[in-house]
């Protein structure tokens, strides 16, 4: 499998088996397998919207595989602000590194950037609309705690039209046979053409309101923050805020043995006291971030095969 040279921009330019070739790759690194391989690499990082996990795990990932990071977390001290386009930016900045990380608030910007880079360009967000290596460091989590990507039953909950992780698993996972509960305000559904793309493939889901309507039990509850800055109608937001939070209880409704994930940050839709249940693997998810974006790294400088 090459994958040396490749951007990674959307879940949709994956196939099943480049899936399981990064999830296992990620749990060879957590082996500690490749060590200092990206020795002489320089990554990138420009990320002109605000990230805390994504860009710090992407920068300790580097490093810790013998590489090096420079890039901006503020995009008021690039030259942005100034006018400068994007792809004027990205055509600069390849020039300095061997790889681009970049996080933006416009959809499509990291296809774009991808296009016009020399070097690979990692999409760590775009707006609403994908998030794939979050994806992966998801998919590495559910092999490691539920113990197979094949037809697990997950739940989705929040904010399933602007969150971009939920779009981006959501595709990733119709690869492996999953069934999907889909858990929102009606204002905050999964988009149709990602409900489209399920029943198309033949997938099985279920759109409800309320947790007490899931069904059977679920191997995953992936929980997610309302999107506040991606409301155009504050009171829009106003209306759905606050509006679902998970306690103990919700064992009852989802299982005794459902994992809950979230990509974080959370707000308040998890209350502080499930964190030591077993059942909340959050913060083990947020820790493989590391060894996903080490494989990533490694598979796209072409240093891993
Ligand atoms: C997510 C994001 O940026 O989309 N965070 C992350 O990268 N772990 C989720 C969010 O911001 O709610």
């Amino acid at each position: 499998m090459d994958f040396s040279g490749r951007s990674i921009v959307s879940m949709r330019d994956f196939t099943r088996e480049d899936i399981q070739h990064v999830v296992r790759r990620a749990l060879e690194v957590k082996k500690g397998a490749y060590a200092d391989c990206l020795r002489g690499k320089v990554l990138a990082t420009l990320f002109f919207e605000p990230s805390t996990r994504t860009r710090l795990s992407f920068e300790a990932a580097m490093v810790r595989m013998g590489g090096q990071v420079f890039g901006f977390a503020d995009p008021n001290v690039s030259s942005a602000t100034k006018g400068e386009t994007l792809s004027d930016t990205i055509r600069t900045v390849c020039g300095y590194c061997h790889v681009i990380a970049m996080r933006h608030r416009i959809e499509g910007a990291a296809r774009l950037a991808s296009e016009v880079s020399l070097v690979p360009v990692i999409n760590a967000g775009d707006g609403a609309n994908q998030h794939p290596t979050q994806t992966f460091l998801d998919l590495v989590t559910i092999q490691e705690e539920v113990g197979r990507l094949t037809n697990i039953r997950i739940g989705m909950l929040g904010d399933l039209k602007h969150g971009r992780t939920v779009h981006s698993l959501a595709m990733a996972l119709s690869l492996f046979g999953a069934e999907f509960v889909f858990i929102s305000p009606e204002s905050l559904s999964m988009p149709e053409d990602l409900t489209a793309q399920l029943a198309s493939a033949g997938l099985k889901f279920t759109e409800v309101r309320e947790l007490s309507d899931i069904g059977k039990p679920l191997d995953v509850l992936y929980v997610t923050r309302i999107q506040k800055e991606r409301f155009e109608d504050f009171q829009e937001y106003q209306k759905v805020a606050g509006s679902y939070r998970l306690t103990p209880a919700v064992l009852s409704q989802a299982g005794e043995k459902v994992r809950i994930m979230h990509p974080l940050p959370r707000v308040d839709e998890i209350a502080p006291e499930m964190d030591s249940l077993p059942n909340a693997v959050y913060f083990r998810q947020a820790h493989n971030g590391v060894p996903t974006r080490q494989a990533l790294l490694g598979l796209v400088t072409g240093v891993i095969s």
